[in-house]
């Protein structure tokens, strides 16, 4: 119904000069004309150059003619008109086109039996609002519905169809009504786009039932739009938290090549980033049917280690898709399904179980219309004899062509004839099942929100509207825009559900999770395992049934779709370089590092007193270290006792032969004080054993050297009364009036007194102390004496080593002097043995670990102590035990003067 003004106002332009198309309006069109006439200029382009209407035909310049058929599939009158647009078919054979004549009209192929019952939905509704007593009381709800084919070409010729009418009306528009309110659709994103566009000017308000691209949501870019499904962020939202409730990290995606596609997976990818999921494909399915297309995606599919699949795409385009996906015999993979095809009854038949079966997905929430079923039954060839969309249902469900009326050909000339009257049962659940109606459920609110709309913008009282100076719309002519404003404000409840719509014209979200299971008759029934509702708070919008679940392949567990298996504790995630972040190797912490989480990124250190523990799950105390009565200790207290107690066998032996010469020799009271600070110096090898302590630590070094320097003074004494001995008795030499037992003790006392005086200083300046080694080892504190000063440490060596080298100088210029029993020779040796043992020991203690220090030292205590007390008294037991007839003056002396 264009306006006559208009519309011949421009085609005596575009006859007179087609330059002059830009120089519209002449000053007396009105705004409405000019828009109008804009969109006409611009829709004829479009016909000209898509359809191919020929422009040769052109008529009188006063009177216009629509250059095609734009002949809705079904319409009826009414007060206030609506239009609905419907992908009846599901694919369009472009006509050739080699501008030299016209082209036929682009052909609309693959009729969709369930997009048909979308339709019929529209139109039940339609009808119950005119029969309710309530709802638009005394006015009719007229409609004219399209077929839009999903395509946008489809949908704009649809659009285009809906707004200019058929035919040529003589219509004061300009002033008056508009013919058209509002649109019911179009399904499909891409088509509702167009759509929008073509819409806009005329600011009539549409509502769609199916596209639920983001894109959409857009007020700026589609002021007039509304939809009664959810926004795909929704869906997107909610096939991530289904992603992460089952573990799969590593997804790829499949989309369809538009906008519903492209902005799904621009949605996804922003949600994978923060949820650590990655993408390890993403392919789209061509438009145009092409087989090597297919081929490579599903090679991409086959080689990936992902075996979750993220599927957008209509069942149109997906269907010869999984069609080669069969053929394939592809099996193994999760198929995540769109809200789109979640519930397609196309792929619903048996071959499909094998390899779809166990796919899972958001569907939109189904709702119940009553009296629905009976009404889709009605509809027959009969009833609408030049419908061919009707006659096409024919032929889908009973298989057979209905006789076209004459003049036309048949709809499918291939199959045998029909009558118009086979009966339609519930047999065809592609169009009659309507238990679980969501899509047509959409439909149905859509034309209920308009029914409302337009019942409150009716209801308006004078006075009180919304409009400029709280006006209301001229019931005689209302505009579109005004029908937008009500139904930007409508809220009302069909079947307990509420409807509204928020400001950018989205509905409230909420999906049924669907699980492609198998029923009897082996077909794919869609059964429902769960439900997100976007009202409830973030994070507890999903429910899900898991048990309800039969996963692909029948598998009783849920698959494992990860690029790396997860870290254990204990190691940490190293990144692949250029790869996905899901993928990368498993690193064990170093030690003293440790990561108690599963996926670590990283390992932490643990504190100065602590360690990781074997598996690097844990920081635990480090190990002290000091030399206990373990093994080590044991043997090492043991070798001291049984020294000691030796020693003090020889101090018993002695004392009970003390009478006999060889003990008498050389200062019997000697021996008796090396033999006593021999058993302490066995006796303070105890005192390295053990926790070190303030005291201990004090106790051992000072213990140690000042018995050392007692035992070597004594020593120093015996050699030097040896010395003195022999030497005394040349003549002349009176040597040993200086080495009486008194000078002896003072010589003793002096020398030992040297070492209490560095061992005191040592104390009182830097005492050795407790202290903990974490240096040594990282793994273990060694718990070990501190010298305090080492300078002091060394000087007490230093000077046990000075006497002992003293006394091995004079004991070995000694050793040659006559005797029998000449001490010499062995004090010679056992001051060998002596240094040679603390040399050693310099480095052994040097680089001994641990708790091997300490032992180090302790074997050179036990070894010189040994060393000393065999060289000294070994000989003079074998000779008192074992050979008592040389221990007699004579022979000690006979000899030695012989
Ligand atoms: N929700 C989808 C969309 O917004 C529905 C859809 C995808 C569709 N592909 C289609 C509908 C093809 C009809 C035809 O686009």
């Amino acid at each position: 119904m264009i306006p006559e003004g208009c519309v011949s106002r421009y085609k005596v332009e575009r006859v007179v000069d087609k330059r002059a198309l830009l120089a519209l309006p002449t000053p007396n069109v009105t705004p409405a004309c000019q828009k109008m006439a804009s969109l006409l200029m611009w829709s004829l382009f479009y016909h000209v150059s898509v359809f191919g209407f020929a422009s040769t035909t052109q008529t009188t310049a006063y009177s216009c003619s629509l250059l095609g058929h734009f002949d809705p599939t079904f319409q009826a009158d009414g007060k206030f008109t609506i239009a609905g647009l419907f992908p009846l078919h599901y694919w369009v054979e472009m006509s050739y086109w080699n501008y030299t004549h016209k082209p036929a009209d682009a052909q609309c192929l693959g009729f969709d039996p369930r997009a048909f019952r979308w339709a019929q939905t529209m139109r039940f509704a339609v009808e119950e609002i005119n029969r309710s007593e309530n709802l638009l009381p005394h006015h009719t709800l007229g409609y004219r519905i399209f077929d839009s084919c999903a395509t946008h070409v489809g949908g704009q010729r649809a659009a285009l169809g809906a707004l200019n009418g058929p035919e040529l009306v003589q219509s004061p528009l300009c002033s008056s009504a508009a013919p058209l309110l509002a649109v019911i659709g179009d399904s499909g994103s891409s088509q509702s786009i167009v759509v929008s566009d073509t819409l806009q000017p005329f600011r009539i308000p549409m509502i769609s039932y199916f596209s639920s691209c983001s894109c959409l949501s857009n007020r700026d870019k589609y002021p007039t739009f509304f939809r009664v499904i959810p926004n795909d962020d929704y869906q997107v939202k909610a096939i991530v938290q289904l992603l992460q409730r089952f573990g799969w990290t590593w997804v790829g995606i499949i989309t369809e090549d538009d906008d519903y596609g492209r902005y799904a997976v621009q949605g996804l990818l922003k949600e994978f980033k923060s949820t650590g999921i990655c993408l390890a494909y993403y392919e789209m399915i061509p438009k145009v049917y092409d087989k090597r297309k297919i081929h490579d995606i599903l090679k991409v599919m086959k080689r990936s280690t992902a075996k979750v699949l993220i599927c957008f795409s209509g069942e149109g385009e997906l269907f010869p898709f999984l069609k080669e996906y069969i053929e394939q015999k592809i099996t193994g993979i999760q198929w995540i399904a769109s809200e789109a095809w979640v519930t397609a009854s196309l792929f619903a038949g048996s071959e499909f179980y094998p390899h779809l079966g166990g796919t899972i997905g958001f569907a939109i929430r189904q709702g119940h219309i009553p009296g629905l079923g009976d009404y889709l039954l009605t509809v027959n060839p009969l009833r609408y004899p030049n419908n061919s969309v009707v006659q096409e249902l024919w032929a889908a469900l009973h298989g057979c062509s209905m006789q076209p009326p004459a003049g036309r050909s048949p709809v499918s000339p291939e199959l045998p004839s029909c009558t118009g009257s086979e009966p339609l049962l519930e047999q065809y659940p592609v169009y009659l099942n309507t238990s679980n109606l969501r899509i047509s459920y959409n439909v149905y609110k859509a034309v209920y929100a308009i029914a409302h709309s337009l019942h409150n913008l009716l209801s308006c009282e004078p006075g009180k509207g919304p409009f400029q100076n709280s006006s209301c719309a001229k019931t005689t002519s209302i505009y579109p825009w005004q029908v937008q404003h009500y139904i930007q404000e409508v809220s009302f409840t069909v079947s307990g559900e509420e409807v509204n719509f928020d400001e950018k014209g989205d509905s409230i979200p909420s999906y049924d999770l669907i699980n492609w299971q198998r029923d009897t008759s082996g077909n794919i029934k869609f059964v429902n395992v769960g439900l997100f509702d976007g009202a409830k708070d973030a994070g507890k919008e999903l429910f899900i049934e898991e048990k309800a679940i039969i996963w692909t392949d029948n598998k009783p567990e849920v698959l494992v779709s990860v690029c790396s298996d997860s870290c254990a504790p204990g190691s940490r995630k190293a990144f692949r370089r250029g790869e996905p972040l899901c993928c990368f190797d498993c690193v064990p912490c170093d030690d003293g590092a440790i990561s108690n989480q599963t996926d670590s990124i990283d390992c932490t250190p643990c504190p100065e007193d602590y360690w990781s523990n074997a598996a690097r799950t844990e920081c635990i105390l480090k190990a002290v270290e000091f030399l206990s009565h373990d093994a080590m200790g044991l043997a090492l207290t043991v070798i001291s006792i049984v020294g000691s107690c030796l020693t003090a066998a020889v101090l018993s032996v002695f004392t009970h032969h003390r009478n006999t010469p060889i003990v008498r020799v050389n200062n019997s009271e000697l021996s008796y004080f090396i033999l006593l600070s021999l058993v302490l110096c066995f006796l303070c090898a105890l005192l390295f054993i053990g926790e070190p302590t303030p005291w201990s630590c004090m106790l051992r070094h000072t213990a140690f050297s000042i018995t050392f320097s007692l035992c070597i003074s004594c020593i120093l004494g015996k050699t030097l009364v040896v010395l003195a001995a022999f030497t005394a008795t040349r003549p002349g030499n009176n040597i040993m009036k200086w080495l009486g037992p008194k000078q002896q003790r003072v010589i003793i006392f002096s020398c030992t007194l040297v070492q209490v005086v560095i061992c005191a200083v040592w104390l009182a300046a830097a005492p050795p102390f407790p202290f903990k080694n974490t240096q040594y080892s990282r793994s273990k504190i060694i718990l070990e004496c501190s010298v305090g000063s080492s300078l002091a440490f060394w000087c007490v060596l230093g000077y046990i080593g000075l006497l002992a080298c003293l006394c091995f100088v004079l004991a070995f210029l000694a050793r040659k002097l006559p005797g029998n029993f000449n001490e010499a020779k062995y004090i010679t040796f056992s001051m060998l043995i002596f240094c040679a043992v603390w040399l050693a020991f310099i480095p052994a203690y040097i680089s001994s670990p641990g708790k091997f220090t300490v032992a180090v030292e302790i074997f050179a205590i036990l070894a010189s102590s040994f060393g000393l007390l065999f060289c000294l008294f070994a000989p003079k037991c074998y000779i008192i035990l074992l050979k008592p007839e040389r221990n007699a003056k004579q022979h000690l002396m006979g000899k030695g003067k012989s």
